[in-house]
């Protein structure tokens, strides 16, 4: 979809040629005399449209709008949270009259975040999944037009929020893809296309090259597969090189069957979502290489399907992770913490200043928190403080779970140096203590995104969660880093 800034008066509004116009009107009164202002006075003023964000009421034709189809929609308080709730009830009014052209109007001037949330819920409203159709129905809308008073001071924020779109539909984009069209090679030449924007690079390692590093854990899940695994390495240098990097580490199982311990039928295509952890990190390096912030960003995504085979790992079977440790599969289907702990190994070597892993990792997580929070567990307050801030400011919210030691005597066996599941009990936390075990001494988070990357049911489809968190923490970064940026530079070994 083609976005677009304008300075646009809501009076000014009122002459621009779009199939739709949908005008945020926030609570409180205007004493505009123009056309649109008038007409949003006097529906107020009727009661016919509440001051509730998400309230719509739609016009046909109206006298002296140069648009066929008004929707006034309420924008309460304003604040981006109202901004979304509006917006994504307007842009779905909307798509019944499939317009080519829709253009959502500020009557006030809205802040940057304000207006990122307009962005980000018109094109969640409005994203298609066509991938795998015959007759594929693509997106009606083609042009979304975002009209506020002062366009130039809203320029940065517009061009970060429709950056920010770019990575979240390609999240979703790869998660909704099926087994089959997003096999591990297949993902993996998604990421080295990522490579073609300035400052991405990327490498993938094989079997053998995996094998010779020492990956036990995450060779082991492979091994029941007939299609090879793919380790994928994605950098961002945007700053100096010996500025530390953040690196983001993406659970990629194409399919989860379970394995051996195989998982119940019913439901079991959503198991097609268990890359979701990766098309994150995908996601936000499409933004990072439109965006350029001053910061370095690495991408680990371990990737293999979880099969059930004659050469598939079995319940009891004791592999040798990357960091040493030996590990007892006591359920071939806690696969996901077996393929992080390796990453988490690697990641050691770029001595980064965080590691943050993005995982579709427990059931037990979905029944914690549902689809609103991701779990997010950390043993840095700092870093955690950090992401949940960054969560509130993108409307992609977190959770921070506890870590307590307590919670991981269930790991423990007779049989290996940890066990790779503990009772039903606090599911979600025993797995995240499973991780913290291959955790480096960099501050570490976890996310646990098994409720909140896709949805179930009618709605099905990938959300493109958490590449809103993620960039909104990133770029919090980039400003802290900024300023230093200069006089790092000045340095005289840098100028070789
Ligand atoms: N990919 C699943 C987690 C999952 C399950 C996400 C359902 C979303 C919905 C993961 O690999 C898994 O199977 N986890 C097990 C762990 C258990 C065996 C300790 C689970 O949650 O049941
Ligand atoms: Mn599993
Ligand atoms: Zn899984």
């Amino acid at each position: 979809m083609d976005f677009q800034l304008k300075t646009l008066s809501i009076a000014q509004a009122a002459t621009e040629k779009a199939d739709v116009l949908i005008v945020l009107v926030a609570a409180g009164t205007s004493s505009a005399k123009d056309a649109l202002s008038t007409l949003a006075a006097e529906a107020r003023k009727a009661g016919d449209l509440p001051d509730k964000a998400g309230k719509l009421l739609a016009l046909y034709r109206p006298a002296g709008i140069a648009a066929a189809r008004v929707l006034l929609a309420a924008v309460g308080d304003g604040g981006a949270p109202a901004v979304r709730t509006a917006v994504l009830a307007a842009v779905n009014a909307a798509k019944g009259a499939s317009p080519k052209r829709v253009a959502i109007v500020f009557a006030g001037a809205p802040d940057a975040a304000s207006l990122g949330s307009a962005v980000l819920a018109s094109a969640d409203a409005s994203y298609v999944y066509t991938e795998t159709k015959s007759k594929p129905e693509p997106r009606t809308i083609r042009q979304l037009t975002v009209g506020v008073p002062d366009a130039a001071a809203l320029r940065e924020a517009f061009d970060q929020a429709t950056a920010t779109v770019a990575g979240v539909e390609l999240a979703k984009e790869w998660g909704n893809r099926p087994g089959n069209y997003c096999t591990p090679t297949m993902l993996a030449d998604a990421a080295k296309k990522l490579a073609e924007l300035p400052n991405v690079k990327c490498e993938v390692l094989g079997p053998k090259e995996v094998a010779k590093l020492g990956m036990g854990a995450f060779a082991a899940v492979s091994q029941g597969s007939a299609e090879p695994l793919r380790f994928i390495v994605l950098n961002y240098h945007g700053a100096p090189k010996d500025q530390a990097p953040v690196v983001l580490v993406g659970k990629g199982i194409t399919f989860d069957t379970g394995g051996v311990s195989l998982k119940p039928a019913a439901e079991m295509d959503e198991m097609k979502f268990d890359m979701c952890g990766a098309a994150s990190v995908l996601g936000v390096f499409r933004a990072l290489g439109d965006i350029q912030p001053p910061i370095n960003v690495v991408g680990l995504v371990p990737s293999c399907e979880n099969m059930n085979d004659g050469r598939a790992i079995k319940p009891g079977d004791v592999v040798t992770s990357m960091s040493g440790q030996t590990i007892e599969v006591l359920n071939t289907d806690a696969e996901g913490r077996l393929i992080l702990c390796d990453a988490l190994t690697y990641a050691k070597r770029f001595a980064p200043a965080a590691v943050i892993d993005i995982a579709t990792l427990t059931g037990a997580c979905v029944v914690a928190l549902g689809g609103v929070r991701s779990g997010l567990f950390s043993s840095d307050d700092a870093l955690a403080g950090a992401l949940e801030a960054a969560g509130e400011a993108s409307q992609d919210r977190c959770w921070r779970m506890p870590l307590d030691d307590d919670y991981a005597e269930g790991l423990k066996t007779h049989f290996a140096d940890v066990a790779n599941v503990a009772g039903r009990a606090g599911g979600a936390v025993t797995a995240a203590k499973f991780l913290q075990r291959f955790a480096g001494d960099y501050p570490w988070a976890h996310l646990d995104i098994a409720g909140t990357a896709w949805k179930s049911g009618a709605a099905k489809g990938s959300t493109g969660r958490p590449v809103g968190l993620l960039l909104s923490y990133l770029l919090a970064q980039g400003a802290k880093a900024a300023p230093a940026r200069t006089p790092k530079a000045a340095k005289p070994r840098s100028r070789k």
